[in-house]
């Protein structure tokens, strides 16, 4: 197949990586092992660039710290989606002078969804002398060259005016788990939502290749990796760019087929997209999760319409109605946003309404933020803060009940879970719905997949034991 221009080329890839080689050679000829750590702040899809980013700083002879102090190489991968997330990347890029004050030659880099903003770029330039490289996330696949820029000059490197999204194949990772594998199957969205940064600072929508995900998936499971997540901002509409049209319930089907026993979820799904279709996959593949993160937003059909979101109340509640009528154990969570401009108290009664009707297992509940450039920072918005407040607490009071009495009819059921880690005195697990389980103390389960009989239940998470006469 012949190549899609938002591909760059392997030449230009290559290149990339005789860059990490000669900055290795210049490190190992100093004698030491230089580090490098990377903060991320934001989704998925930033922890997974961040993943690439430790992969090219490994290339290029750096050792992974978990901490900024004495590190040779700092990268803060930022978010943009709320003021909040700005605030905090601000603040703490602010109070890294002091640590470069104690290690003068440690270089500072900023990337991610931030830096897709050009008053941002700008107030880095003039305000944060100290951090010496920014690029945007279209530029991350050229970090070495920037990187080697910086070393060998000493001057600032400001790699943020290319718009242009592109697909960068085979960048080396580090990544944080050995049992779950984010795989990002496209980039970029073309939804713009009359509030969300993501389009403008992410380019618009492009899939890769499905052989390029599938030979991904392929080594992730032969390598043992038990859990797998496929993102995108809005995977139901993969493939729509490509020539030999796979679409995504397609996608999805070809993994969930591949032998062994693993998971597989994906994040996030547009509902105006989302299809009878994909329920139907899901519910056809004992590998594919029964849990669904399916973004409603608000509950008021005239909110819905402000936010450009293209579906209503109605036709989202009818996919919700079939996924449960197929299969009454689906899991759903969701994002939510208080307080968009205009919203009424009628409006927001609409929104706890939805709740009340669908249950969702947990939800991501946001307050209104205005994002500069987008049509919503524009729009009047007379409610005031202490209102939004008040809204925001009676929602998540809601919420916390639903999740309280779904927790509490999980005991005495037995769920098969998967044993990810270790808490103090337990072993946590995570169900196939995405529910966090406590156990006792073992360390050998960390891995596996057992059945788990839950006996107690917080708001928060699960309490079990491993069920008597299973197979490990
Ligand atoms: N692509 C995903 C979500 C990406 S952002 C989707 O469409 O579902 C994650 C969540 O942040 C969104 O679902 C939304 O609830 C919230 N969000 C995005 N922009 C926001 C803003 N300006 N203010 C408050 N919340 C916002
Ligand atoms: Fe933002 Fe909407 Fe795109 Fe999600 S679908 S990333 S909310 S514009
Ligand atoms: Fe934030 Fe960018 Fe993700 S704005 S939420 S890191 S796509």
């Amino acid at each position: 197949m012949e190549r899609r221009p938002v591909e760059i080329s392997q030449q230009a890839l290559e290149r990339q990586q005789q860059i990490c080689a000669q900055i290795r050679t210049a490190w190992e000829q100093t004698g030491r092992v230089p580090r490098a750590f990377v903060d991320t702040y934001g989704c998925q899809q930033n922890e997974a660039d961040s993943e690439r980013i430790r992969g090219m700083l490994r290339a290029c002879g750096y050792e992974i710290t978990d901490t900024e102090e004495g590190a040779d190489c700092i990268v803060i991968n930022t978010c943009a989606i709320r003021e909040h997330a700005e605030t905090r990347v601000y603040g703490n890029v602010g109070a890294l002078v002091h640590t470069k004050a104690r290690h003068p030659e440690q270089k500072i880099f900023l990337c991610g969804c931030m830096m897709g903003q050009k008053q941002v770029v700008a107030r880095i330039r003039s305000s944060y002398r100290h951090v010496d490289g920014v690029f945007n996330p279209h530029e991350l696949w050229r970090f070495p060259e920037l990187l080697q820029t910086v070393l060998h000059t000493g001057r600032r490197v400001f790699a943020a005016d290319q718009t242009e999204g592109n697909i960068a194949e085979g960048i080396p990772v580090v990544r944080a788990s050995t049992l779950r594998a984010w795989v990002s199957i496209m980039y970029g969205c073309n939804n713009f939502c009359s509030y969300c940064i993501v389009p403008y600072v992410r380019g618009r929508e492009r899939s890769r290749r499905p052989d390029e995900i599938l030979s991904e998936v392929r080594s992730l499971l032969s390598s043992g990796y038990r859990e797998l997540t496929l993102l995108g901002q809005n995977v139901n509409s993969y493939g729509k760019d490509l020539p030999d049209g796979m679409d995504f319930a397609a996608l999805m089907a070809s993994i969930a087929s591949m032998p062994g026993e693993f998971w597989l979820r994906f994040m996030t799904s547009h509902p105006k997209d989302a299809t009878f279709r994909l329920f139907d996959t899901i519910a056809q593949y004992p590998a594919i999760c029964r849990q669904f993160h399916l973004p409603f937003q608000s509950g008021s059909d005239r909110i819905l319409r402000a936010m450009n979101r293209h579906y209503d109340r109605a036709s989202y509640l009818s996919l919700v109605d079939y996924g449960r009528s197929l299969m009454p154990d689906l899991v759903l969570t969701s994002d939510v946003i208080v307080g968009f401009p205009g919203e009424t108290e009628e409006d927001f009664a609409d929104t706890l309404s939805l709740i009340e009707r669908v249950r969702y297992d947990a939800l991501f509940t946001f307050i209104f933020s205005p994002r500069a450039g987008t049509p919503a920072a524009a729009m009047d918005d007379p409610t005031p803060k202490e209102e939004k407040n008040r809204r925001f607490d009676r929602l998540c009071e809601l919420q916390n009940s639903i999740s309280q009495q779904i927790h509490q009819g999980y005991v005495g059921k037995t769920l098969r879970v998967l044993a990810d880690g270790t808490d103090g005195a337990s072993v946590t697990a995570r169900t196939e719905g995405g529910r966090l389980v406590r156990l006792p103390a073992d360390e050998s389960l960390v891995g596996q997949f057992l059945d788990v009989t839950i006996t107690g239940s917080t708001t928060w998470s699960l309490v079990g034991q491993p069920a008597a006469n299973q197979e490990k």
